[in-house]
């Protein structure tokens, strides 16, 4: 429209949609790092993208985060759709406002849809893994999440999410060793996309991505310039959602 005209971001949005190789880009202005309105406005892009692009009732996965969280927190009823919401992978490492669980419920809850939820931490140990895998609940929400028809999921800067989720210190080492800049859905990538290290959790795998229809990604801010680059060197995605100063970031980027 006439404000994104003359305010240059659909310059830039088309700028990245090349750059990232991305059938869609949408841009807000400003900085979602300074400001909490701005990460509110990506949320508020998020759900209109949604609204314009689906007219019957999908399956949508969640990841955590505070970017998903600023998505709930603006969901508004869909017109003719009623989704269902589900939590991308376990994750019960993180503050509960900021866990896929919690943002599931309150996403479904506002936009008047249902939701499912994961009982499961993260990380995993191996026998608990093994274990947990047989349930009967978790293995029928896990196939209902394995064939999500879309999936929200944020960026975040690798060392930053590490600490934040209180990552055991041998593997917040790893991560700096092979030099970790980004993480989403548990995995965390190097800066040419490589992964590095995986959290061990249920749910969403890196490979179940291809079979996914429609990949939206959300994470702006002035930190995450040089993560957003990296999972996108290698990671799926069909729509990137972000801020006016990451986007100018990741377009000074190589
Ligand atoms: O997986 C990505 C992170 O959860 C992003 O977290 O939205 O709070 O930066 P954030």
């Amino acid at each position: 429209d006439f404000m994104r005209e003359i305010t240059g971001l659909s310059v830039l949005e088309k700028q990245l949609q090349d750059k990232l190789h991305i059938e869609n880009v949408m841009i807000v202005p400003g900085d979602s790092d300074q400001h909490d309105w701005v990460k509110k406005e990506m949320g508020k892009a998020c759900i209109s993208f949604l609204g314009s692009r689906f007219s019957t009732n999908q399956t949508i996965a969640v990841t955590g985060g505070t970017t998903m969280a600023a998505v709930a927190d603006e969901m508004t009823p869909f017109e003719h759709t009623s989704h269902l919401f589900v939590p991308a992978r376990g994750g019960i490492g993180e503050k509960v406002e900021n866990q896929a669980n919690t943002i599931v419920s309150k996403m479904a809850v506002k936009a008047k849809g249902d939701y499912r939820l994961l009982y499961v931490p993260d990380p995993l140990s191996e026998t608990s893994y093994q274990t947990m895998i047989k349930e009967p609940s978790i293995i029928e929400v896990l196939q209902i999440i394995k064939d999500s028809d879309v999936i929200l999921h944020g960026i975040g800067e690798a060392i930053t999410m590490a600490k934040r989720r209180k990552t055991e210190e041998s593997v917040v080492q790893h991560l700096e060793a092979n030099q970790a800049v980004s993480e989403a859905f548990g995995y965390y990538f190097n800066e040419n996309g490589d992964v590095v290290h995986k959290v061990r959790t249920i749910g969403i795998h890196l490979d179940d991505l291809a079979s996914i229809g429609c990949v939206v990604t959300i994470a702006g801010g002035g930190t995450k310039g040089k993560a957003i680059s990296s999972y996108f060197r290698q990671g799926k995605s069909n729509v990137l959602i972000t801020d006016e100063v990451a986007a100018e970031q990741i377009l000074r980027e190589n």
